[in-house]
């Protein structure tokens, strides 16, 4: 257990009873606290909810919700949906990866940032749409990326 804080992991594991009933949620609450599901987090868990390992990755990994790699500080969603593609999400996006010198779906080597696509965000009379950390940007051009990212970057508090 080098990279977690087994505390924190406690607090978590106590809350909730020591059963599979409880995988889902307790997996939730390590997500939350670490912004992604660390490898220990998850053999800790498998241990105290007495369920096989291969039964928690295999949950894991299903939900899209749940990662299993560091994410940066700050999570940069680039809708592209069919209205935002429509109206100019690809050239933002590729402005996006030049800035950040990252591909969609990957994330920095300083753990800054996170570069994702979703499927449309609900926002469609903004497009293009691009949410960061949550927070909706509208019609967005390209010119507008690096000004959008140097606002950015608060660190997640853990
Ligand atoms: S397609 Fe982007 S918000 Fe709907």
């Amino acid at each position: 257990m080098e990279c977690v804080d087994a505390t924190k992991l406690e607090q978590i594991f106590q809350r909730y009873p020591q059963n599979e009933s409880s995988l889902i949620m307790v997996l939730q609450d390590i997500h939350d606290l670490f912004h992604f599901l660390p490898c220990d987090a998850l053999t800790l868990a498998a241990e105290k909810l007495g369920v096989p390992l291969s039964r928690v990755f295999s949950v894991a990994t299903f939900y899209k919700a749940f990662s299993l790699k560091p994410k940066g500080k700050t999570v940069v969603r680039v809708c592209m949906g069919t209205a935002c593609h429509i109206r100019g999400a690809e050239q933002v996006l590729c402005e996006i990866e030049r800035n950040l010198k990252i591909k969609r779906g990957d994330t920095t080597e300083d753990l800054g940032f996170t570069l994702e696509t979703v499927n449309c965000v609900g926002a469609c009379a903004m497009a293009p749409v691009v949410v960061v950390n949550e927070e909706y940007h509208r019609n967005v051009t390209p010119i507008e990326v690096p000004e959008l990212l140097k606002r950015e970057g608060e660190p997640h508090e853990n």
